[in-house]
């Protein structure tokens, strides 16, 4: 894929990005109470192995930092922990390409202690000395090509051998099989628009890399073992299953229900949301065995909630009622 000068002119000019990562209206009801909750407890896993003797410090690179998404998420989840009786010091480093993010971040936390925010590019860093954690949030890796990000997952894992210590990677990415762009599916690289972004013109493309978590676990793999780097585990996770940002715009699935904005709705007191507008309607793509069955169950699951609720609030729904499995009610 050959890129453009209008592309690489996107990633490193972010002045709209910036306006958009701090703008109020982007921490929506799904942003706070959904994806940053399942956020800090995919961090918390992360350092859960770290708990550290009094004085030591958790050692956390983040990885297309932005304006410091990452670190807000971080210390909200150590506060919380520190409530819960663990301590944790941190020792935080920001990264991003973005001059504009970088000054942003240091603006804005620069001056919390042991934090820091450095103007790097991830593809060609040289990291020189080890960390606990290393970060990611808002799909950073996502920028690069699927080359690119073995290259800097090689890195990483170059770093946390030659320093013979044990590390937590967590890798964010667009996943591949989001219903916010079936008929994207057969791509798995392809010129995606932030036209979710609130400023004007700034719905600029940018090539973005999807991935399966097959694909992603094949990346990963082959990083650490082009530099002999035992992996203990690989664990996957999706934030944002129905409700991603792309629902609302219609961008790439017009015919889609704005879900997202149906379960703001959900959890805005002030607002009614018609119950049946929530059903899963959606028409997928090719893809998987295993992807359309996904999609299968968690209709079959979701529908027969949304049955449910609607008829405790005595309307009738034309849904063929399934058992829900325990992970669901609970
Ligand atoms: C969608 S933003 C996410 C920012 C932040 N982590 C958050 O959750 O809000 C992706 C970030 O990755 C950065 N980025 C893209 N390519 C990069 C690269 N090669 N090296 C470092 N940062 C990069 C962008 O500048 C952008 O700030």
């Amino acid at each position: 894929m050959k890129v453009t000068p209008k592309q690489i002119e996107t990633v490193y000019d972010q002045s709209n990005a910036v306006e958009h990562y701090l703008s109020e209206s982007r921490r929506d009801g799904v942003k706070v109470e959904w994806e940053e909750l399942f956020s800090r407890w995919v961090f918390k896993q992360a350092i859960a192995p770290y708990s550290k003797e009094k004085g030591e410090k958790l050692r956390v690179l983040d990885i297309g930092a932005g304006t410091g998404d990452g670190y807000l998420l971080l210390s909200t989840l150590l506060s919380e922990e520190w409530e819960l009786g663990s301590s944790y010091d941190l020792d935080y480093l920001g990264v991003d390409i973005s001059a504009q993010m970088v000054e942003t971040a240091n603006e804005l936390y620069g001056n919390h202690s042991n934090v820091r925010f450095e103007c790097a590019d991830i593809r060609t860093r040289q990291l020189h000395r080890p960390f606990d954690v290393y970060l990611s949030c808002g799909v950073p890796y996502s920028h690069l090509t699927h080359d690119e990000l073995g290259q800097a997952l090689k890195m990483i894992a170059e770093n946390a051998c030659e320093n013979r210590e044990r590390c937590a990677v967590v890798v964010d990415v667009l996943g591949r099989y989001s219903i916010e762009w079936t008929p994207k599916w057969k791509e798995s690289r392809w010129d995606y628009c932030m036209s979710f972004f609130e400023s004007e013109g700034d719905a600029e493309a940018t090539w973005m890399s999807f991935y399966s978590h097959e694909h992603l676990q094949k990346v990963m793999q082959q990083a650490a073992d082009a530099v002999g780097c035992p992996v203990e585990k690989f664990e996957f996770f999706d934030r944002s299953i129905m409700v991603g940002r792309h629902t609302s715009t219609g961008e790439f699935n017009p015919g889609l229900p704005q879900y997202r904005d149906l379960v703001n709705s959900l959890l805005d007191p002030e607002l009614e949301t018609e119950l049946r507008q929530l059903l899963f309607q959606v028409e997928l793509g090719s893809a998987p065995e295993y992807i359309l069955d996904f999609f299968r169950k968690f209709s079959s699951w979701w529908n027969s909630l949304v049955r449910e609720a609607a008829a405790l609030l005595g309307e009738s729904l034309v849904v063929d009622p399934v058992e829900l499995p325990p992970e669901v009610l609970h």
